[in-house]
């Protein structure tokens, strides 16, 4: 599964909710998060993401991620539809310590 890792916090630029053949990203506050039970492995949202948020759950120390994506997609509701990016998107975007600071 693909999984959205802690630079989409703050900035949710929502690219990826559009290009996704299954629907399967959920959406929080500050951040989206995929159903890695639901994702097909297809790879097309990976590069839409401005952020570089969104990586294969085969790259290294991404188990946390994966944990978190798979436990607020059931939690969140699902998005299909893009909106705006957050208001201070640019900003935040590369940040140290999002997780910690903003996560909701
Ligand atoms: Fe959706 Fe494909 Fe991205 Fe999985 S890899 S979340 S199926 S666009
Ligand atoms: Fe987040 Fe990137 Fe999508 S910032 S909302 S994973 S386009």
């Amino acid at each position: 599964a693909y999984v959205v890792v802690d630079n989409c916090i703050m900035c949710k630029y929502m690219d990826c909710v559009e290009v996704c053949p299954v629907d399967c990203f959920y959406e929080g506050e500050n951040m989206l998060v995929i159903n890695p039970d639901e994702c097909i492995d297809c790879g097309v949202c990976e590069p839409e993401c401005p952020a570089e948020a969104i990586k294969p759950d085969t790259e290294p120390d991404l188990e946390k991620w994966l944990a978190l994506n798979a436990e607020y997609a059931q939690l969140w509701p699902n998005v299909t539809i893009k909106r705006d990016a957050m208001p201070q998107a640019k900003e935040h975007d590369g940040r140290e310590g999002k997780l910690e600071a903003f996560f909701s």
